[in-house]
């Protein structure tokens, strides 16, 4: 068995890159609860300037569309980060692990703080700490694989070095764990800038499909996705980005091969109408599915109630074992 640990921080809204590229794979893996846990990390949404309510809706709507997506609770752990005490216990003792240099070396540290300062904001000293919560997040559960996109690499590294630590210095307590790259099926780009992720803290937003949007918006967007000069449809990801992320979206939604569709067209506007129906049809389920479960809260909040419930059981022992390892009297 090998147990992977994932976060979705609940700052944006999920986007068809997401849900091509991650989420669907989770779905699809055959696994035990216990072997595959699912975090809304909202604790790490308080690093930066935030807004109460809204960190509190985007929490339980990351949850709800998770679900809706088709995560199934029966399978796989979903639960809420400050649900489960054990990762600020944990973070406090690889907070004494961890040497003040090696954080402020954090590339996104150093990105982020470098923007606050620059907007006027204060620097939260929780931006500073956070690569260690997420550490925590990962080693409370004993998780090997951590499936993360590449900007999270540095982080996973950080983590495996402090696992590695603290078990020389105080014995056999943490598994290391290894980052690993989702196995994708679909890497979705913008469709107004094809040479980049399409990404959910993106500002612009017209090249973005979110999992929610009406099939207006949807059809409206693809129909305006940037396509390259030259003619024909051809499969060429260096020389016309533009079609082939078209291409690579009908592939991802009707099990086709990119190279093989190409053959089938010979201008782009037919080309965006069936992409634009693929990915509507696509994503009719979920919306669906998540109008539904948006109507009934409770039963979510129910989800996530077990969710934190098991996600316990799982951390508790392990991070009462550390708390023993590092020299703190049993209570
Ligand atoms: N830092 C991750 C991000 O910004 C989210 C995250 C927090 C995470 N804790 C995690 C991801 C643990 C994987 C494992 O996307």
């Amino acid at each position: 068995m090998t147990r992977i640990f994932s976060g979705v921080k609940p700052t944006g809204h999920l986007t068809l890159g997401n849900y091509l590229g991650a989420v669907r794979q989770w779905v699809a893996a055959d696994q035990k609860p216990d072997e595959a846990l699912f975090c809304v990390v909202d604790l790490h949404a308080l690093t930066v300037e935030h807004d109460p309510a809204r960190v509190r809706r985007l929490s339980r709507q990351a949850a709800t569309l998770l679900l809706a997506a088709g995560l199934d609770p029966e399978r796989c752990t979903l639960f809420v980060q400050s649900h489960v005490d054990e990762h600020t216990r944990l973070s406090y003792l690889l907070e004494c692990t961890a040497s003040d240099g090696e954080l402020r070396r954090m590339i996104q540290y150093r990105e982020k703080a470098g923007r606050a300062q620059a907007a006027g904001d204060g620097v939260r000293l929780s931006l500073l700490t956070y690569p260690v919560l997420m550490a925590a997040d990962i080693l409370a559960y004993r998780s090997e694989e951590v499936p993360v996109g590449e900007d999270q690499r540095q982080h996973v590294e950080l983590t495996r070095d402090l696992a590695v630590r603290f078990n020389q210095r105080y014995g056999p307590t943490f598994t290391v764990p290894k980052a690993t790259h989702p196995a994708v099926a679909a890497r979705v780009m913008d469709l107004q800038d094809p040479r980049s992720k399409m990404g959910k803290s993106h500002e612009v937003s017209a090249g973005v499909v979110y999992l929610l949007d009406e099939p207006a918006a949807v059809t409206k967007k693809v129909m305006r996705a940037v396509t390259d000069t030259g003619s024909g449809v051809v499969y060429d990801r260096e020389a016309r980005p533009g079609v082939a992320n078209l291409l690579d979206i009908l592939a991802a939604c009707t099990g086709g091969d990119p190279v093989e569709l190409a053959a089938g067209y010979t201008g782009y506007g037919q080309l965006k109408r069936d992409v634009a129906e693929a990915v509507v049809e696509l994503l009719r389920p979920v919306r669906e599915r998540h109008a539904e479960l948006a109507a009934d809260p409770a039963a979510v909040d129910g989800v996530l109630r077990a969710g934190a419930e098991r996600a316990r059981g799982i951390a508790r022992p392990v991070v009462d074992g550390a708390y023993e390892a590092i020299g703190l009297l049993a209570p």
